[in-house]
């Protein structure tokens, strides 16, 4: 983009949405000033180091420093920029609503912004809400102020290829002259860009979470029905995966979802819906699908242990996905406390996420190395599909543990190998174990005394 002037931009909020856009915005050319409330995210950023683990982001924003700016004061973020792109954490509340007091707390500052701002809202808000952000500005007298929904769809670990190659941009504007501003912006991207309402711009974002989290729990589910037919749902899903009318991608079955996203997206939306007078059924499926299967690994671990009291348990992979340290909603978090409740010692590792697991995972025992946690361990879990973990099926790993057991909660491993290394090794919805219910290994048979 060398050459060409384009125009300052705002972000406001340096998570995993706000950093990642604002590095692949500064990498097209802007120069991009970048807000944060949290005093020691934008100490760090000004150190050159990023607060979060995603993969190529410390090096864009390393050779994007120039034109990187970072500040708490959104004032100097409003005097800099014309455009400002909203990227606030939007959590769930208990009851599963969109917390959206993040957002309102960055309007709420905006006291009086200067007529020709655009504020883009790249957070995932419940429908309805660019409405009633457009109805406060115009209360205010603020009609000049345009506001854009320009929902973000990029995963974890892949962010910044998701947001320089984006399947689509979205973009939902109430004034089609706010709309082109903020197109303008993607457009040496190269993707196609959906013109849209506001409103429809927020229920593509939540449909979209929705869809993917129907396929995930869909998968799962065919996956539990292999276990007690015996079938092979990898051979399922591959058969499935080669029909053009559905495709490949997230037919993988596992443990189900987690992060920041589908969990509480499915949740806004079926929320969304019910607030609205309408039962969302699938969803509420969907949902409830993710929680049990998380809690299958417990079963799988009792029906190859017996009780669980006094196992050690080697749960491997803490984050809710590889290439990640975000905790938001990992599966670690139910199962870790699930197997304490049953009274077995949790060893927990994790590339990557200990300080942040350490945080919000208590009565465990973390481990620095692979090697730590599987040593005289009960069972391996796998609970994240780190690339590390493929060095489990190893003659060193089978002999270190006390019960050379791998319940693979992700379907990392050929399982022909890990048996043929002489592990126990069941995994989710493929053919069971041959060996269930071996004795502990350290103690004399049971029965045979
Ligand atoms: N993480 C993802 O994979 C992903 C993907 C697509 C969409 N989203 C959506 O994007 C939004 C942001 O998600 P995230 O994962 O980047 O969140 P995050 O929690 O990683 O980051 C949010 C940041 O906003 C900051 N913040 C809070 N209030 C602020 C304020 N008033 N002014 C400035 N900064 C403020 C926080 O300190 C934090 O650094 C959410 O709505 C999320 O649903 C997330």
């Amino acid at each position: 983009m060398a050459g060409e002037e384009r125009e300052p931009l705002g972000v406001v909020g340096a998570g995993w949405v706000g950093l990642v856009t604002a590095a692949c915005f500064a990498e097209l050319g802007h120069e991009v000033v970048v807000r944060d409330i949290a005093p020691g995210r934008i100490a760090a950023l000004e150190r050159g180091e990023s607060p979060i683990h995603e993969p190529g982001l410390g090096e864009a924003l390393a050779r994007n420093r120039q034109r990187l700016r970072y500040t708490e004061d959104l004032g100097e973020l409003l005097e800099a920029a014309r455009i400002a792109f909203v990227c606030v954490g939007t959590p769930s509340t208990p009851e599963g609503d969109t917390d959206l007091s993040a957002v309102w707390h960055v309007l709420d500052e905006l006291d009086s912004p200067e007529e020709g701002l655009v504020l883009v809202m790249k957070s995932t808000v419940p429908v309805g809400t660019g409405e009633r952000i457009r109805a406060r500005f115009d209360a205010l007298g603020l009609a000049g102020v345009g506001y854009v929904s320009n929902p973000e769809f990029l995963s974890e670990g892949t962010a910044l290829l998701d947001v320089t190659s984006p399947d689509r941009v979205v973009i939902g504007a109430f004034a089609d002259e706010d709309g082109r501003r903020v197109a303008a912006v993607y457009e040496p991207l190269g993707a196609p860009i959906v013109h849209t309402d506001v409103a429809s711009a927020e229920m593509i974002k939540l449909a979209s979470n929705a869809a993917l989290a129907t396929r995930i729990s869909f998968i799962n589910e065919i996956a539990n029905v292999c276990e007690l037919v015996g079938a092979d749902v990898q051979e399922v899903a591959r058969g499935i995966g080669l029909d053009r009318r559905l495709g490949p991608h997230f037919l993988r079955a596992g443990i189900g979802f987690g992060g920041s996203c589908f969990p509480k997206d499915a949740s806004a939306l079926k929320q969304l819906a019910a607030n609205s007078g309408y039962h969302f059924q699938l969803l509420s499926a969907v949902i409830e699908v993710n929680e049990l299967q998380k809690r299958r690994i417990i079963q799988k671990l009792q029906a190859h242990l017996g009780p669980l009291r006094d196992r050690t348990i080697a749960l491997l992979g803490l984050a809710y996905k590889p290439h990640t340290n975000d905790m938001r909603e990992a599966p670690s978090l139910v199962i870790a406390p699930r197997l304490l409740a049953e009274g077995a010692v949790v060893r927990a590792w994790d590339p990557v996420a200990l300080d942040e697991a350490r945080a919000v995972l208590g009565g465990v025992v973390f481990a620095e190395t692979l090697h730590d946690a599987v040593n005289d361990a009960d069972a391996a879990v796998i609970v994240t599909e780190w690339p590390e973990l493929l060095e489990l099926v190893s003659s060193d790993v089978r002999d270190a543990m006390r019960t050379p057991l791998i319940v693979d909660g992700r379907n990392l491993l050929d399982p022909a190998a890990a048996r043929a290394a002489g592990f126990t090794y069941e995994a989710i919805g493929r053919p069971l174990a041959l060996v269930p219910h071996p004795p502990r290994a350290k103690e004399p048979a049971r029965g045979l005394l």
